[in-house]
């Protein structure tokens, strides 16, 4: 056996994807698969679907074209439910996840484990912000809930990762605070735009505010420039057109020797934040 074949295959490399704005963004999306697949095999691809088609939500045959990419999971946040595809596939497809923390009412699950084809188990969670946001439950105590849910459970993960889908920067950063210790990555998605603070937390846990957009570059927010100048100059709401042209690929890049034990700090290996421009 290779010495770098071990327990559950060895290393682990994880992605996780911010959010996936339209046309743009599928097509960056598989630019940045494939060339990180090029480097070495990506062995679970996560991504936040919330602005997959058109920027607005989601639907059964963008989500298939990001699985045949080989996307592991989707979570997503406050546009999941632009297009009326969303409460379906949510019952019907256990790779689409919903924020934790919305009401009891919502379809779905907002956590799952998925066993990759190593036999590597990720927990993956999501959770939505309630600042400068829509109505939510509390994320704080939706996190302990799922926790205790993952730990509790007979095949509890080998690794937590959690996507915190939210507009203010001091709520992402409690958030951190409130889960360093007990999962492994804490990131942000919604803003669009990449934080420059990839952090390792005092009790080992990586943070970043947010991943930042897999989307068109010249945009607003994803945005084309002119519609959506239009809509803050005139403050008349008017639909947008998703921008072409250059995109960005941004997602964070996780490798974990999966050899080593929960506690050890040199568990994960290397954590790589992407921010890449692309012609899609
Ligand atoms: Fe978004
Ligand atoms: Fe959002």
């Amino acid at each position: 056996m290779p010495a770098d074949q071990g327990l559950h295959g060895n290393p682990v490399r994880l992605l996780f994807v911010g959010d996936v704005f339209g046309s743009p963004g599928r097509a960056a999306l598989e630019w940045g698969i494939g060339s990180l697949s090029k480097e070495a095999p990506l062995d679970g691809i996560f991504i936040n679907a919330e602005n997959l088609a058109g920027g607005r939500g989601l639907t059964s045959a963008k989500l298939d074209e990001c699985f045949q990419l080989g996307v592991t999971a989707v979570t997503t946040g406050n546009h999941l439910f632009d297009q009326k595809e969303a409460e379906f596939l949510l019952v019907k497809d256990p790779r689409l996840l919903r924020p934790e923390n919305y009401s009891s009412s919502c379809p779905g699950s907002g956590h799952r484990i998925y066993t990759l084809p190593s036999g590597f188990r990720v927990g993956v969670a999501n959770l939505i912000g309630r600042t400068f946001m829509g109505p939510a439950d509390c994320p704080f105590a939706a996190s302990d809930r799922l926790l205790s849910e993952f730990t509790e459970s007979p095949t509890p993960p080998d690794f937590i990762a959690v996507d915190i889908h939210a507009e203010a920067t001091g709520e992402k950063q409690a958030l951190a605070f409130h889960l360093d210790g007990r999962v492994d990555v804490l990131y942000g998605t919604h803003t669009h735009v990449q934080t420059n603070d990839l952090t390792r937390y005092p009790k080992g846990m990586w943070f970043v505010g947010d991943v930042g957009m897999t989307g068109p570059l010249w945009s607003i927010v994803g945005a084309d420039p002119a519609s959506a100048l239009s809509k803050y100059r005139t403050q008349v709401p008017r639909p947008f057109r998703v921008a072409e042209g250059l995109a960005l690929f941004c997602a964070l890049l996780v490798t974990i020797d999966a050899a080593k034990g929960k506690e050890d700090p040199g568990r994960v290996r290397d954590v790589r934040l992407i921010r890449v421009k692309t012609e899609g």
